[in-house]
């Protein structure tokens, strides 16, 4: 059976990870310092260790990760990695002994919570992504998907060819206006053009309504093309063929246009989870010297 890494060794590093944590938390409960619980009292130290060693055996997990090919032993590794990493947060708290302020060392704090935060966000995409991005494609990949889009464009424009000069210079410009992909905001938001494309052809359509017959209920462009078709003529043919074509375009490229924002989404999360992991390895190197300077 398929596991993931939550499940992983039947949620082996779940267990452990909620032992440290009440191990914590039952420690921190019993302990009762005369100047109250705070990172100076030996228990203190002893969480405050526990968790930076934590923290820097996750980030090395983060580099070493890059050489195991193996996958199960990647899954163990991420396993281990989410649900310790998960219990650094009251690890770290009771570390504090609630003690924030405006200082380095709540600087490190709140470094920690979002790399940890931006974690859960990371196992949620790679939970729930790679369905959605198998499904999306429906067993074609993004290549194939852009092969067709370009031969459809060919297609429509050799078509929209014997149209006449309006027609042409309409699809071209559709196609000139469809921008798969673009900027990471563009690829976040997946708005890839191929909307304004049919807007722009339904715009023309409407024209050409307007050019004929006069009728009231003239909702979609599948209709507009009916009614040329019943018109009769070559045109209203090559019309239709048009239509279905930027019709079958305008799938694709949202399609693959799905694609790529699933995936900028897989990777965006990265993009805070390791810078703020470097900040955070910062700011806890200078909160552990700048605590024995006060020793
Ligand atoms: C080797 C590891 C660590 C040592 C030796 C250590 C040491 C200390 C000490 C001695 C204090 C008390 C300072 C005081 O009362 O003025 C303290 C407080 C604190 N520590 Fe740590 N710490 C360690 C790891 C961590 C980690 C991993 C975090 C969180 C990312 C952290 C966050 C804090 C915070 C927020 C406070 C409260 C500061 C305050 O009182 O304003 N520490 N730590
Ligand atoms: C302070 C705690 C943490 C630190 C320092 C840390 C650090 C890192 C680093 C350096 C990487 C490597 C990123 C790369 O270059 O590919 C990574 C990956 C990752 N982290 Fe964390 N992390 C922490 C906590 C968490 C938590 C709590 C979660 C989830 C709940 C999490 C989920 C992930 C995931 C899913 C990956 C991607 C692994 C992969 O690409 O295969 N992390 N982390």
């Amino acid at each position: 059976m398929h596991e993931s890494f939550l499940t992983y060794a039947r949620y082996r590093w779940l267990w452990v990870g909620l032992l440290l944590m009440a191990a914590s938390l039952i420690a921190y409960i019993i302990h009762d310092p005369f100047d109250g619980p705070n990172g100076g009292t030996w228990l203190g130290y002893t969480l405050g260790t526990v968790g930076a060693l934590l923290i820097f055996w996750l980030t090395w997990f983060g580099l070493r990760k890059r050489t195991y090919s193996a996958s199960s032993a990647l899954r163990g590794w991420l396993s281990a990695h989410v649900f310790l990493g998960t219990s650094l947060i009251l690890i770290a708290t009771l570390h504090t002994g609630f003690q924030f302020g405006l200082n380095i060392h709540t600087l490190a704090y709140t470094l920690m919570v979002l790399v940890i935060l931006s974690g859960f966000f990371g196992v949620f995409v790679y939970l729930r992504f790679p369905n959605l991005i198998t499904r999306n494609r429906s067993n074609t990949s993004r290549e194939s998907m852009l092969e067709e889009i370009d031969a459809l464009d060919q297609e429509a424009l050799s078509l929209s060819d014997k149209l006449g000069p309006k027609v042409h210079g309409m699809v071209l410009r559709s196609i000139e206006n469809t921008r798969i992909g673009g900027g990471v905001w563009s690829q976040l938001t997946a708005k890839d053009g191929a909307q304004k494309a049919l807007d722009t052809t339904r715009e023309m359509l409407d024209k050409l309504k307007d050019q004929g017959p006069k009728t009231q209920e003239m909702p979609t462009m599948f209709a507009m093309v009916d009614f040329l078709a019943d018109a009769g003529g070559d045109d209203a043919d090559k019309l239709r063929s048009l239509m279905d074509m930027l019709q079958r375009k305008k799938t694709l490229s949202s399609k693959v246009s799905k694609d790529i924002q699933y995936q900028a989404l897989m990777e965006i999360w990265l993009y805070v989870h390791v810078p703020m992991t470097v900040a955070l390895l910062a700011a806890l190197i200078a909160h552990i010297v700048s605590v024995f300077f006060y020793w």
